[in-house]
């Protein structure tokens, strides 16, 4: 990974400024500091100065020739693939481009169930028949882990006719899958392997974080270059590798999918970043690994808290940076404990679920917000001292697993476009549901549009409505109607 500090749309943008050009085009405010007291003060008047659009010499990132396409193949070399387009719609955009990229409608993908909910977007899209598989669960921390190659092996023998296979890597809680086996078995079969590493695109700069899978056999893969490294909220990069992926396919899809008024603070942030990973990608990664394995230690020895470790069974790799702490022995909720260190203690955590808080650490981290985090726990466990939440902490069934992946009635794309009512989750059970409905986060659907709803499900929500799960992807978040078709 040869460094390259050069930053092609950093530099372009600069000139722009710099050459105080006179502005008679979009975006309205011209660059000129006219909302100082609204919201200069808050980010600052360069970065509206900044803030410009496709003038010659910026070049367009649906057609990129100049600085886009020269920063895009710095990327690609940075991120090890062949290809790589900047994205300025989030992973969500990229992962929609590539499912349009593979699938027509009526086309069989195979994907998890632990999918973001960009991937029903796209196979709602494309009118694709999704086939879902479930990676290994863990009961202890009620979440997905690794998904086996044996998974797969099943899937796709069962289903010889599938276009592509779809896996999520890493999961939301750092976990990784063992990408090589999978893309034997893919390769074998002419298919494509495309990757969610919307939570990886930092693993490519230290050997003791799970490899890419760009470079374990991957075709594809989405990254969040906002979620674990530097750049702006939104931005993020597709990476293409070897011919199983037409680019002319994915180009036409983001062409569809992205604004035509690109962002050009968002795409710096992507120039900085590569620039960044390329120059001091390891040093910056050690880092955020020293700091993560400090809060692990010490969080190991507060009573009562565990962790998720690699050696967990089920897992093939975890992230380190990634935090998953379980409260379950303390009999304390994630969606309670989220929320009071918010309130007492000014942390905001990157998720909760029930069991669970999950942090993640990266260079933006420092040691005095660990041992602030350490405390906090410490308060929290003198907190509840004595006062056990009755909740479901006793009686830890079967029924509080995610339900079984129901019967498939009609295609999403079909559920999307037929009429619909709403009901109460009660007058739901046998219905077919018209729309998603996820815990948010993770945005893992109990349900998609298109499937029956049974008595399980039906269960399984009003659980988790009771303990206080936030509801994404339908209509009515507090989940007094579900949509069914009608
Ligand atoms: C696994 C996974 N994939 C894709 C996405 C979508 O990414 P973005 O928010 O950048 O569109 C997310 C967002 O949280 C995610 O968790």
């Amino acid at each position: 990974m040869g460094h390259n500090q050069n930053t092609p749309i950093i530099d372009a943008v600069t000139k722009y400024v710099n050459d105080w050009t006179v502005r008679f085009h979009m975006p309205g405010h011209k660059g000129a500091p006219v909302m100082e007291g609204l919201i200069g003060r808050l980010i600052g008047n360069r970065a509206f100065a900044a803030d410009v659009t496709n003038v010659p010499g910026m070049d367009d990132l649906h057609q990129a020739q100049s600085v886009i396409k020269e920063a895009q193949e710095l990327a690609a070399q940075t991120f090890g693939a062949d290809r790589t387009y900047f994205l300025v719609n989030g992973s969500s955009c990229g992962l929609q481009a590539l499912i349009m990229a593979v699938c027509g409608p009526g086309d069989k993908l195979l994907v998890p169930r632990n999918m973001h909910r960009s991937i029903l977007s796209g196979i709602i899209l494309t009118g694709a028949v999704p086939i879902f598989y479930r990676p290994e669960y863990d009961s202890h921390f009620a979440i997905p882990l690794s998904t086996s190659p044996d998974t797969i092996e099943y899937y796709t023998s069962r289903h010889p006719d599938i276009k592509a296979v779809v896996l999520v890597n890493p999961t939301y809680h750092g976990i990784v899958s063992d990408i090589s086996a999978i893309s034997c078995i893919t390769r074998q079969l002419n298919i494509p392997l495309l990757v969610d590493e919307a939570h990886g695109p930092h693993l490519r700069f230290h050997e003791e974080l799970p490899r890419p899978s760009l470079d374990e056999g991957a075709d594809a893969a989405v990254q969040g270059t906002h979620k674990m490294l530097s750049a702006l909220t939104q931005a993020s990069m597709l990476h293409l590798k070897g011919s199983k992926v037409d680019p002319d396919r994915v180009e036409s899809a983001l062409r569809l999918l992205q604004s035509t008024s690109t962002s050009y603070l968002l795409l710096s942030s992507l120039d900085a970043t590569r620039s960044q990973m390329s120059s001091n990608g390891r040093e910056i990664l050690q880092g955020s690994l020293e700091l993560a394995f400090y809060l692990r230690k010490e969080i190991m020895a507060l009573e009562g808290f565990s962790l998720l470790e690699a050696e967990r069974e089920g897992i093939f790799g975890l992230d380190p940076t990634k935090i998953t702490i379980s409260l379950r022995d303390l009999k304390i909720s994630g969606f309670w404990s989220e929320q009071w260190l918010r309130e007492k203690h000014s942390i905001q955590v990157e998720m909760s679920d029930m069991f669970n808080l999950l942090l993640i650490v990266t260079h933006g981290n420092f040691k005095v917000h660990a041992v602030r985090f350490l405390e906090s726990l410490r308060d929290m466990k003198k907190h509840r001292e004595g006062r056990e939440d009755p909740g479901p902490f006793n009686n830890w069934e079967e029924k509080y697993f995610m339900p079984e992946v129901p019967k498939q009635a009609i295609t999403p794309r079909e559920a999307f476009w037929t009429p619909w009512s709403a009901v109460t989750l009660l007058e739901a059970r046998g219905r077919i549901c018209s729309e998603t409905i996820a815990c948010y986060p993770p945005g893992i659907p109990i349900i998609c549009p298109g499937e029956v709803i049974t008595g399980g499900i039906v269960d399984y929500l009003l659980l988790m409505k009771n303990m206080g799960a936030h509801f994404q992807g339908c209509q009515d978040p507090l989940l007094r109607t579900v949509r069914v078709i009608r």
